[in-house]
Order: structure tokens, then sequence, then C-alpha cells
């Protein structure tokens, strides 16, 4: 990969904060954009902007072929078996709440369960627990070991007659953990339970291929993987889809309305209420065709090297405690070092123009596991450098010599 090419097409990479060369190592809370997004997003607005699927004037039909079209862009890239099984929404988050709500009103009554894991992003958490207080289903929780790994063993004990649906974080946001989700799926399926991946932290650094994988759904959002915000996708089996009542109700997702009752649309648009942000959509679209054309592998590749380095590098700082040990992880590092509180960490950096995360990253129970309040967190992505790790590592040098 030539990554000094790559770097071209981010304007954003070659600008200065506080004076200082900007180094991003935020990239799990959102991706930089390159300009091929950018472009795409205002000669939309410039050339093509009208109501998709409304219409039968020229713009309104272009505006849709090119809609479409880009769905069919992200059925090829998670290898989904048909484009109807692709939903757009506005991002990972409404797609888990989309699947919690129509899929517990359709299949989950008192006391039906639900698993999820300890490391789970609030947005797998919360969404489960509004259907707790809705229908009073319960919530499992798979433990995780000393490493940040999910212990099977305890999720096969989980499972009982009440289970409906297991949803797991493929890629921790916090412990960088890749989890076993084959694993998973497997094991789900051989008791007839369907499975949720979410994908919003791997997707744009993992090749996803959700028939291989067999997972019932899988949700991800743009902003993560180079793509414009405000859309995400929602990939779910056709056979449960069909059987899932809409999340919303306006727009594309009826057929016939009528005061003495309403029918609904077929797949995709029964789930697209209002109009849906195809701006965004199609540029998600002109993203994914980016990452494509510097591919999955190279970028995992190059990444898995870029982690190894900046892991190494951190264990030699006194001090350091990295969240996150499997090894078999993606891309995100959490550390503390001594007593050096993460704002104190991550504001000092700031000034150097190091931009990382530092809290409890929406994982806040993960955080009680762990017995802390919040991490320092450098999430990488395939444009960032060794030589910015190198001024991490030295910026975290640093700080710690400030604390002394
Ligand atoms: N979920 C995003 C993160 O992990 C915002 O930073």
């Amino acid at each position: 990969m030539d990554i000094e090419q790559i770097r071209s097409d981010f304007p954003i990479l070659s600008t200065t904060v506080y004076g200082k060369p900007l180094i991003y190592l935020d990239n799990g809370a959102t991706t930089q954009k390159p300009k091929c997004v950018v472009e795409e997003i205002e000669n939309i607005y410039y050339t093509t902007n009208a109501n998709v699927h409304r219409g039968v004037h020229y713009l309104s039909q272009q505006a849709t072929d090119l809609a479409e079209e880009a769905r069919v862009v992200v059925q090829q890239f998670i290898n989904a078996g048909h484009s109807k099984e692709v939903i757009f929404t506005r991002g990972t988050t409404e797609s888990i709440n989309l699947v919690a709500h129509s899929f517990c009103q359709q299949f989950c009554s008192q006391g039906d369960e639900i698993i999820i894991s300890a490391m789970e992003h609030h947005a797998n958490i919360v969404s489960w627990q509004l259907q707790e207080s809705i229908r009073g289903i319960k919530l499992k929780i798979i433990p995780i070991n000393e490493k940040g790994e999910l212990i099977l063993d305890e999720f096969k004990k989980l499972i009982s007659p009440r289970t409906r649906l297991v949803s797991v974080t493929h890629v921790s946001n916090v412990l960088g953990t890749i989890n076993p989700v084959e694993e998973i799926i497997g094991i789900a399926h051989s008791h007839d339970i369907p499975v949720l991946i979410d994908a919003a932290q791997s997707v744009q650094h993992i090749g996803i291929d959700v028939q291989k994988l067999d997972c019932d759904f899988l949700v991800f959002s743009g902003h993560k993987i180079y793509g414009p915000n405000g859309v995400g996708v929602l990939y779910g089996k056709e056979k449960w889809l069909n059987l899932m009542p809409p999340y919303q109700g306006g727009g594309e997702m009826i057929k016939t309305v009528s005061f003495k009752g309403t029918t609904f649309n077929e797949l995709p648009f029964k789930f697209e209420a209002g109009t849906p942000d195809y701006p965004a959509v199609i540029a998600l679209a002109t993203a994914i065709n980016y990452i494509k054309k510097i591919g999955l592998d190279s970028i995992k590749a190059y990444e898995d090297e870029l982690l190894r380095y900046c892991t190494d590098e951190l264990l030699k700082i006194d001090g350091i405690r990295i969240f996150g040990t499997s090894d078999n992880k993606s891309s995100v590092i959490s550390f503390l070092v001594g007593n050096i509180h993460h704002y104190d960490m991550g504001m000092l950096l700031d000034k150097m123009g190091i931009a990382v995360r530092t809290g409890h990253h929406c994982a806040q129970p993960l955080m009680e596991e762990l017995g802390i309040e919040g991490t320092v967190r450098a999430s990488l992505a395939f444009y960032n450098t060794k030589k910015e790790i190198d001024q991490l590592i030295a910026g975290i040098k640093r700080v710690a010599s400030m604390f002394g």
C-alpha cells in the first residue's frame, strides 16, 4: 500500500491542531473521509438531488437508480444473498434498535431471554433493556476472561429453552478482541437460535461474508467505514425480515393506506420509513468502492502490523496497563499509565496534536467488570503510520514524566 498516496486522499490528515500536525488515532469513534466521498455528496446535491422512489421525473429516477445501485454495492461487499436483505438505517444503533423492537414484538414474550456479552457497546445493551421494560424479556450476559475474550463454555450454559436471540459484537470497541463469531453462531444455531452480529468495529478491518458466517442479522455504520454520517446498514436474512413487523411508519414502507387499515411494502422498503438520506447512501457505496480498491486483505495486513508495533512500543512504557490482550485483536488498544487519569492523558496528548478517545467508550458495564472508570484508547486506520505511533509513544512518555 502506498500510504503517502492514500493519505493525500484524506485532506484532513495534512491539517494541524494547536500548530501541530494532526495525528488522528480515534478511528473507532469515526473515520476520516476520502475526497471521493465528500465530492460524491456534493455531486449528488448539485446534479441529482430529488426524492427517491417518489417521482416519475428524471432526477428522481436518477437518484433512485443510484441509491438502489448503492444497495447492491453493500450487498456484494458483505456477500448477502439478495439486495432486499440490505436495509439502510441511520447507523448501527438504529439497526440494533430496529431488530430489538421488531424481533421482540414478533417473537418474544414475558420471560424470554436474549443473550448479549459483557463487552457490548451501550447500543447493544440498552436497545434490549428497553425491551426488558416493555415486554418483560430477560438479558443474559456472556462473561469475559482476563484477556478480554468471551468464555464460550459459559455462553453454552446460558442457552435455555427461553433463549430467543444472541446479539454480540464482532470486535470490541474497547478491548479490540475479535470474537469467534462463527463458533458462536454455530452453537446458537445448533439450538435454532438466531444471531445478530454488531460489525461496527469489524467491517472496516476484516472482510465480512454474511452467507459464510451464516449470521441472521449484521449491523454497521457508514461513518466508521470512511463513509458519511447518518447512514448505516442492517443485513437480515429474508426469512426473519419477512416475519418481523415494521419498526416505523410512513413513507415508502406502505403498500396501501386506508383508515380501515394499512398494508406494508415488501423488503427492503418495509423497514425504510420516511425519506432516506440517499446522498449518504450513495456516498457510502463510494466509500466501500474506495476501500475495495485498496483491498481489505492489504488493509488488514497493514493494520495488524501497526497494531503489533503499537502494542510492543506501549509495553515498553513504565506502569502501562493494556486492557484486552487476546492474541486475536483488531486495530484498538485501550490502556492506562500508572495513576494518570485517562482524561488528563487524553487532554495533554491533544495539545500535542494527538487525537485519542478517553472515558468509558459507551461500554460502562465493561468498565465495571474491569474495575476502572475509563481508559485511553488509540484506534488505528490504514492511513496511520509507524511514525505517528512513535509520536504517540513519545507523547505518552512526556505526559508520564510530567506526572513524575
Ligand atoms: N462507538 C464509538 C466508539 O467506540 C463511538 O468510539
